[in-house]
């Protein structure tokens, strides 16, 4: 694929209160098409062909913003900030500063408040070579964290059918900063029911146990021996019911997995295949963690862009990120982010078929 294969189409897509909402589309040329709203920075649609060459959207969400508007709480293919998952009782400190940001989720924060970046309109343009350039700039206090933070996301297609999120962020005043995307995808296609046949793996020796709040206990456990076992690759549903405390606690999967070669900046970590239609998903990251969340709180309550409606376990979530509640867990590689210096990471979700 050349990069000039790569066309960018804008429609104007409903609005909120916080104003009018974009529609990007950005197409490869060679079948993987993905649409990203300015609301949220959501990844709306991904739409992929299988070994057939029959096309389907593999991403999670809603045909029009009221969707959205209505139903929050899972995030779907949002930008999640200012700090992915959970920070204990919303309480940490920072150069003796001591910061409590809203509580959102039982007696923790989680995704960063609310509005967090996933309901806010970002301003947006497109690059010559077909990149959308999202940015956002969240004042000091913003859900009430220390320091101005300017953020840039940019989503841009690979010539190996990759969908690539670059996250840039700066800052005024010593504060913690965890970005990460949370698409949820179904490679049998939205809608189509769960994804327990999904065959999984996840380059990671270790995950971080969590509490019944599902908070870190601090530790680094070995995956060995458990059914968070990923390293070779393993049906989502074969032991997703095995009576774990860790299981119990996540109602499924809902950790974080402490990647390997975190040395080794941008490389695969996770392999996703769908045997019926031969889809699969490589994720690489510069990350140190990922949560992988296999959909357990989506309890049919509302239907998606199909029509269908959502149950247990019908996406599954692969959230690039650094460890939950770093900011209390020093031995935890740091979020912190000083004025001078630049948050960077960088995720591809490459799709094959
Ligand atoms: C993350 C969290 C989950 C849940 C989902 C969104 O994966 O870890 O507990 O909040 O986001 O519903």
């Amino acid at each position: 694929m050349s990069l000039d294969a790569v066309s960018v189409a804008q429609e104007a897509w409903g609005s909120t209160p916080a104003g009018a909402v974009d529609r990007y589309t950005l197409s490869n040329g060679s079948g993987l098409r993905v649409s990203v709203l300015t609301y949220g920075g959501i990844v709306q649609s991904i739409e992929v062909p299988d070994r057939g060459g029959n096309t389907a959207n593999v991403a999670l969400g809603f045909a029009s913003i009221q969707g959205y508007l209505d139903n929050p709480g899972p995030y779907f293919g949002a930008i999640i900030g200012r700090y992915g998952n959970r920070i204990a009782k919303g309480q940490f400190t920072i150069d003796g500063l001591a910061v409590q940001v809203p509580v959102n989720d039982g007696p923790n924060s989680l995704h960063g408040g609310t509005p967090g970046f996933d309901q806010r309109i970002w301003e947006a343009t497109v690059t010559d070579d077909g990149a959308l350039v999202l940015h956002h700039v969240s004042p000091d206090g913003d859900q009430g964290f220390p320091g101005t933070l300017w953020v840039t996301v940019t989503y841009r297609l690979t010539a190996d059918n990759g969908l690539r999120i670059d996250y840039r962020a700066t800052t005024d005043t010593a504060t913690v900063v965890n970005l990460t995307n949370h698409s949820y995808f179904n490679l049998a296609g939205d809608g189509s029911g769960n994804v327990y046949d999904h065959v999984l793996r996840i380059d990671a020796d270790a995950f971080t146990p969590v509490d019944a709040t599902l908070i870190p206990t601090g530790e680094i456990a070995p995956v060995d021996g458990t059914p968070l076992d990923f390293r070779t690759p393993t049906a989502i549903g074969e032991r997703i019911r095995e009576d774990h405390t860790q299981l119990r606690y996540g109602s499924g999967y809902d950790h974080n997995w402490v990647l390997n070669n975190p040395e080794a900046g941008l490389r695969v970590v996770a392999h996703v295949a769908e045997p019926g239609t031969g889809r699969s998903l490589t994720v690489h990251t510069t990350e140190p963690g990922m949560q992988f969340y296999s959909g357990n709180f989506l309890t049919g309550t509302f239907a998606g862009a199909s029509g269908h409606l959502y149950r247990q376990g019908d996406g599954l979530a692969l959230e690039t990120q650094h460890f939950p509640d770093s900011p209390n867990h020093p031995q935890f590689p740091t979020t912190e982010l000083r004025p001078g210096q630049t948050y960077e990471s960088t995720t591809v979700y490459e799709f094959g078929w």
